[in-house]
């Protein structure tokens, strides 16, 4: 897609059956990225801020924190799930992921901000998700001494798939070639920033705060349900065997790519003409995008910035 692109968009999301209202979105356009306390954002993410930054969290609030594409919308369908999937069958068949697990710091115009959704949650625990580096993070969830998850994903294939959802997704800014993202990519000018930058503050945020568990995508596509024990194990949770393996089948790829209320096909923003959001799930997908000499420079770059030894990645399993 070229230029502006205007897209009249409304959720398509079972208005009858959800409880939820049917959101009927203005006009939106592709947004510019400019420089917002030293990180590139788009407005769609700063216009609410104060409302953001004074957000009230609760003691037993959960916060999902990701760098975009690193796997948000499949660990919050699993604390969902270890949450809420006995209790509420019903979520499991009527609520959007995106309305189960609110998106913080989101404002688009015509739509509930993800700060108003997180608000009316009518849950305990409330999941909410962040993309925000460490920094950014509001005050209320650390004087709260919240639990926080967050996924972090190899930067090389976490670039591509955010170069395919930036693609179809109608309030990204465009993602142009394939070169110029790669090199904006190292350049950190991606909305919420840089991926060095964002999973280092994390990662050493868990150094001086417990209450954070710090999970690998590349771990949950090696061992989903060593993985669930993980996090069961942080949040104090102990779902019986059955459970487990319920859930553990619930979130493999496929099903979740076939399940409306888990795949954002009734987000009406995102164009899965191009690509859908439940993309391939893989790890290693970068090297049907990377050139050797790409992969090679990436490589180079990369050791200059990830200094931290105990941070790695793996980008094939
Ligand atoms: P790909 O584009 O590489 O396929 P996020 O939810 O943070 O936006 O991340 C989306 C990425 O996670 C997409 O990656 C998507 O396919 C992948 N993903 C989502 N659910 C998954 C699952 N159950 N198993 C493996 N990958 C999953």
């Amino acid at each position: 897609m070229q230029g502006q692109v205007f897209v009249q968009v409304f959720s398509r999301a079972c208005a009858n059956t959800c409880g939820f209202q049917q959101h009927k979105m203005d006009s939106v356009t592709r947004p510019e990225l400019f420089d917002f306390h030293g990180i590139s954002m788009t407005h769609y993410f700063t216009d609410n801020w104060e409302n953001i930054q004074n957000f009230q969290a609760r003691s037993d609030d959960i916060l999902i924190a990701t760098y975009p594409k690193a796997g948000t919308t499949w660990i919050s369908y699993i604390l969902d799930l270890l949450y809420f999937g006995q209790t509420s069958p019903e979520r499991q068949t009527s609520l959007p992921i995106y309305n189960r697990v609110p998106f913080l710091e989101i404002a688009i115009p015509g739509l509930d901000s993800g700060k108003d959704l997180a608000d009316k949650l009518p849950t305990t625990p409330r999941l909410i998700k962040t993309h925000l580096p460490v920094q950014l993070v509001p005050k209320s969830f650390w004087e709260h001494n919240c639990r926080i998850v967050y996924v972090a994903r190899n930067a090389k294939d976490n670039m591509v798939s955010f170069f395919h959802f930036d693609r179809m997704n109608g309030v990204q800014p465009e993602a142009g070639d394939w070169i110029d993202y790669f090199l904006r990519f190292l350049k950190g000018k991606m909305v919420f920033g840089s991926w060095y930058d964002h999973v280092n503050g994390w990662w050493k945020k868990k150094q001086t705060y417990s209450n954070l568990h710090y999970m690998f995508y590349e771990d949950l596509i090696e061992d989903t349900g060593r993985e669930i024990d993980k996090v069961c194990s942080f949040l104090g949770l102990s779902p019986s065997a059955e459970e487990k393996k319920n859930i553990t089948s619930q979130v493999q790829f496929d099903n979740m790519k076939n399940n409306k209320m888990a795949n954002y096909s009734t987000l009406q923003v995102l164009d899965f003409k191009i690509c859908p959001f439940m993309r391939k799930g893989k790890v290693g997908d970068w090297k049907n995008h990377f050139t050797v000499g790409q992969s090679e420079y990436f490589d180079e770059d990369y050791k200059n910035r990830m200094k931290d030894p105990t941070l790695q990645f793996r980008t094939e399993i």
